[in-house]
């Protein structure tokens, strides 16, 4: 919602249109774009917080029909589970605030190119000239951090999949949104594009509506009720609290696995939604 926001207002005051579509609707992205042109597409997968998966192999043979660079924010997936260059993608970005710091105690973002464009110098002249130029000390948190990111990752995706399949018997839950679950309609779709595991992120639907959901995540005592995600530490947070105004459920909370015992973080959530 903050990247969406942010496309939205700068669009409108450089004077750029705009257009916004499901692009995990291969059909409705095909339909745009062979009728738009464009300079860039910008898609996200999975995205966050409805865990939505979108083709990127796809993506890419739609924005050459626009004309278009594409650029994925692959946060969700991490580095290592997917490599949107390798699929085609002309940019990617990554939160590294997320799960390549893994701490929860650095701002920062990557965004990686194939091949030295005239698109990319114009980024990197902008980065140097009058960018965000990341700070010696955040840059070391970094290369630290990296050294454990891929202990890090196994330990969550494997986490998220248990925590996943235990909510999805839960009698107080309505739906799990993870891609990792069969019955999950992007499932076919990340089983192509991920590898190594389905990521760390998901949410569900609490049984109850509005006062439900934000009981249960009261009620939690090891997930911290806070927005970031990705970190070591798990964390849970009502998205329709924060963007009300987007179709969010009342009744979905977020969560992000990190790396604790799965046997505690599962009866942290029985003993929540039991209440
Ligand atoms: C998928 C995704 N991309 C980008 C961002 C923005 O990251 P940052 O907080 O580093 O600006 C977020 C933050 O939640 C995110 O979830």
């Amino acid at each position: 919602w903050g990247t969406t926001k942010w496309i939205r207002d700068f669009c409108a005051r450089r004077d750029i249109t705009l257009h916004e579509v499901e692009a995990s609707d291969t059909a409705a992205l095909q339909a745009l774009c062979a009728v738009q042109q464009a300079q860039l597409l910008f898609i996200e997968t999975p995205s966050n917080p409805w865990l939505k998966t979108v083709d990127i192999k796809a993506a890419k043979a739609c924005a050459q029909s626009a004309g278009a660079s594409l650029v994925v924010d692959s946060t969700a997936a991490t580095p290592l589970l997917t490599r949107p260059l390798e699929m085609g993608a002309d940019i990617v970005m990554h939160s590294a605030t997320k799960v390549i710091n893994g701490h929860s105690d650095v701002l920062g973002g990557v965004l990686s190119t194939r091949a030295r464009t005239p698109l990319w110098e114009a980024i990197c002249m902008d980065r140097n000239e009058a960018g965000a130029v990341m700070g010696p000390f955040e840059a070391w948190l970094l290369v630290r951090s990296m050294r454990t990111l891929p202990l890090r990752v196994e330990k969550m995706c494997a986490n998220a999949m248990a925590v996943a399949e235990f909510l999805s018997q839960h009698p107080e839950v309505e739906d799990v949104l993870y891609p990792g679950l069969p019955s999950h309609p992007g499932h076919a779709l990340a089983s192509r594009q991920m590898t190594g595991g389905y990521g760390f992120l998901m949410s569900f639907l609490v049984k109850g509506g509005r006062e439900a959901a934000l009981a249960v995540a009261g009620r939690l005592n090891l997930f911290h009720r806070a927005t970031s995600l990705g970190g070591v530490e798990s964390l849970v947070e009502h998205r329709h609290t924060i963007e009300p105004h987007t179709g969010i459920p009342e009744n979905l909370l977020r969560i992000s696995i990190g790396i604790e015992d799965v046997d505690d973080l599962i009866s942290d959530l029985n003993q929540a939604l039991l209440g």
